[in-house]
Order: structure tokens, then C-alpha cells, then sequence
């Protein structure tokens, strides 16, 4: 069906800088889920759904569903993510919903029945930038979500992931009752920029994505002996923090050993002040690699190089699980689509793995699943200077727009 109605992608970049325009300040996006930034960008959705006489459905894990009803179903699943870290960029996550709203927008524009229903999702709390948990929205909804592993967890705030999520309506122990719609959906598309340097390198403008890494999340605890900066001699000291640190700077050579990556983006110490050597840290370790055998060897290596760490210094190791999820190739079928629609409109064939996890990720065990990515200027993300040239956005935005009617308009 070559007149599918196509995706109006000038429209899909100005409704991205208005949530930027609404939901950002000098120091970049503010859409933390389940705080303010995050309901402001669901009430601009809501906005923009009604222009075209839609709404969204709210599931038990807070995911926001919109049906256009086609002449058969399975549906099609578009979306990504609305959240954003504290400070992130304008297009993490937002691309890909808006980029799937305009693909909604312009069936439902063209007055035409979509051969196939589209069902546009926003995936609540995929960075789990609050809690650590990422992906959680799309977890629940796959039914791979443990209520357990939020039930005690804190913001930074000290705020308890239960009564947080229940000020917006979700019950953390009915999250995973959000299973109930996978039923409908016979594949999920996804479009994000890519937040690395590779695209830019190779000088495309959007291309497929094959999979995502594996990652390794767990927090380590380590106590020592809270103690004068000043008059405890060296020899003497359970200086928790210098553990923390040492075991850092070790874990940071396994990841390049091991072909992985991994990095301590959280490290607090107690009692956290000049004079003193601290007697807690706590730090967050997040470790990812694309092959599982390496990924448990990272993980391995940095339970030694920590219980090192913290033995040299006369300090006591514990640690707690914060998330894992295991390395996921995207179905070759649909993969294979979109590098085609890629090519059809950026002129270039390409795919490449993924090094930021996606909602995509947990879809991909039950639904065939695709992404489309567009270059990062510079590789950055996660930070108000995250950019993609207007041209690049227009041709994936594009891509993706071809991908979706390739797979709306197929019969099986
Ligand atoms: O951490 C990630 O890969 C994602 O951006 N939440
Ligand atoms: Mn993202
Ligand atoms: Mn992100």
C-alpha cells in the first residue's frame, strides 16, 4: 500500500522542542518520572492525542496506551519514552514517542481505516534515574517486573518507591496486571537517537538496531571506621570511602579488559563532610557488556576487585541486586525492515547494536521488535547538550515513519 499516508516530520520536531520548551530549564530536560517535568510531558501528550481525537489509557504500571483502531490486529506497537534522567537532553525517549505519534497522527489525519490497529505506547520510568530500576514501565507490561525489587527502594530524596508511585495512580503490587495488553500486540517498533559516536562517524542518518547489551546493576555497601582526618595515622585507618574509590579505578580497567564498559555513577559517603574519613560508601556500579560470558566475568571481577578494596583498607563488604538484564538480539526479520527502510530514505544500509538498554529490550522476548536510531552529535546524551542535526532527525523520523507503514500495511 505505496500510499500509506506518510509521516510529517517537520511536525514531529516542532512538537519535540515545544515538550523541550515546557518541560526543560537551563540545566536541561526535567521529566524525572512521577514528578512534575514527567506529568507536565504526559499532559502535552494528552494535548496533542486530542487534537486528533484520541486518548490515552493509563495501565496498572502507569504506561500510557493509544489505540487506533485498524481493520485487523494483532496491533502494531509504537512508542519509547516520555521520562527523562534530571538535566538529560530533548530527544531521549521523546523522539521515539513523538516520532510514533506522528505516525498515528497521520493515518488518523488521512481519514483511511489503518489496515492494521497502532498502538501508541508511553513507557513509564525506562531510565529508572529515581529508583535505579530502569525500564520499569515496560517490564511490568511484559510481565518480567518484581514488585519486590522496588518495594524498599528510596530517591535521593529518601522517598519510598510505593507511596511515590501511588501519588500517580500506580499500585506497585497491580504493576504487573498491565500484562494484560501484550496479547494484542504482534510487534514493537522503536525509534531513539542513538546517545553514542558511531552513527556520526560513520556519517549516517539513521540506520537499524540489531540489539541491546546486557547490563549488571548491584550496589555496594562498604563499612569501615568513621574517624579524624587529621590525627588518625594512616596505618590506622578503615577509610571506606578510599576503598570505594580503589575499587572504582579497578572496575572501570576491568570493563576495557573485558570489551564492556562500566562506570560508579552514584557514590555516597558517610559522614560525607572534610574532617572526617568516612566510615560508609555506597556506591552503584553499573556494568554492560554484549556478551553474556563477558558480562558475568565483568561482574565476577568486581566482586573481587571491591572485597579487595575494602580487605586492604579493614572494611566490611555488603552488597544489593539493583538490576540486571541480559544481553537481547532484535528479531532479524524485522531488523532486516528497517535497515531496507533506512536505506529507502537516508540511502544507507547499517545496523548496529545498542549500548543504552531500551523499552524495546523488554518487549523483544515476546513480540518481534526493531529500532531506528538516529545519530547523537558528539556521542552525547544523557545531558542538555544531547543534539541530533535537524536533517538526520528528518530521515529517521522518516525511516521509521516507511518502517511502520511497511509493517501496518502487511497482511501477515
Ligand atoms: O541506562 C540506559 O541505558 C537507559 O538510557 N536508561
Ligand atoms: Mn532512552
Ligand atoms: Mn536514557
Amino acid at each position: 500500500m505505496s500510499d500509506a499516508p506518510a509521516i510529517d516530520a517537520e511536525r514531529v520536531i516542532a512538537d519535540l522542542r515545544e515538550l523541550a520548551r515546557r518541560t526543560s530549564d537551563e540545566a536541561g530536560a526535567q521529566r524525572l518520572c512521577w514528578a512534575e517535568g514527567w506529568r507536565s510531558a504526559r499532559d502535552f501528550l494528552r494535548e496533542l492525542l486530542a487534537e486528533i481525537g484520541l486518548e490515552p489509557e493509563i495501565d496498572e504500571a502507569g504506561n500510557a496506551w493509544v489505540y487506533l483502531a485498524g481493520a485487523r490486529e494483532p496491533a502494531l506497537a509504537v512508542g519509547s519514552h516520555l521520562d527523562s534522567v534530571p538535566g538529560g537532553g530533548w530527544l531521549d525517549g521523546a523522539l521515539g514517542v513523538m516520532g510514533a505519534l506522528g505516525a498515528v497522527r497521520a493515518w488518523a489525519e488521512s481519514g483511511v481505516q489503518p489496515p492494521r490497529t497502532v498502538a501508541l505506547v508511553d513507557w513509564a520510568d525506562e531510565e529508572g534515574a529515581r529508583f535505579g530500576r530502569s525500564l520499569f514501565g515496560s517490564s511490568a507490561a511484559a510481565g518480567t517486573f518484581d514488585p519486590a525489587e522496588l518495594a524498599n527502594a528510596r530517591d535521593a530524596e529518601g522517598r519510598l518507591a510505593p507511596g511515590v508511585l501511588a501519588e500517580n495512580g500506580v499500585e506497585l503490587d497491580r504493576a504487573l496486571d498491565s500484562r494484560s495488553r501484550l496479547g494484542r500486540l504482534g510487534a514493537y517498533l522503536e525509534l531513539h537517537i542513538e546517545q553514542g559516536p558511531v552513527l556520526e562517524a560513520e556519517g549516517i542518518k539513521a540506520a537499524a538496531v540489531s540489539g541491546c547489551v546486557g547490563v549488571e546493576r548491584l550496589r555496594f555497601e562498604i563499612t569501615g571506621q568513621v574517624s579524624h582526618a587529621g590525627t588518625t595515622p594512616m596505618e590506622a585507618r578503615h577509610d571506606a570511602g578510599l576503598a570505594a574509590a580503589a575499587a572504582a579505578l579497578r572496575i572501570e580497567g576491568i570493563a576495557i579488559e573485558q570489551r564492556g564498559v562500566a562506570t560508579v555513577g552514584e557514590m555516597d559517603f558517610e559522614p560525607g563532610i572534610p574532617t572526617a574519613v568516612a566510615g560508609r560508601a555506597s556506591m552503584v556500579v553499573d556494568l554492560r557488556n554484549r556478551s553474556t560470558e563477558a558480562l558475568a566475568r565483568m561482574l565476577e571481577s568486581t566482586r573481587e576487585a571491591v572485597s579487595a578494596c575494602a580487605a586492604e583498607r579493614g572494611c566490611e563488604v555488603s552488597e544489593e541486586p539493583v538490576w540486571r538484564i541480559e544481553p537481547i538480539a532484535f528479531d532479524p526479520e524485522l531488523v532486516a525492515d528497517a535497515r531496507d527502510a533506512c536505506e529507502e530514505v537516508a540511502g544507507t544500509a547499517y545496523e548496529l547494536p545498542s549500548g543504552a538498554l531500551h523499552d524495546a529490550a523488554s518487549m523483544a522476548p515476546h513480540v518481534p521488535t526493531a529500532m531506528v536510531f538516529s545519530p547523537s552529535i558528539a556521542g552525547v546524551s544523557h545531558a542538555p547538550e544531547e543534539d541530533t542535526a535537524e536533517p538526520d532527525l528528518i530521515a529517521a523520523i522518516e525511516a521509521f515513519g516507511a518502517l511502520t507503514n511497511s509493517r501496518i500495511t502487511t497482511a501477515s
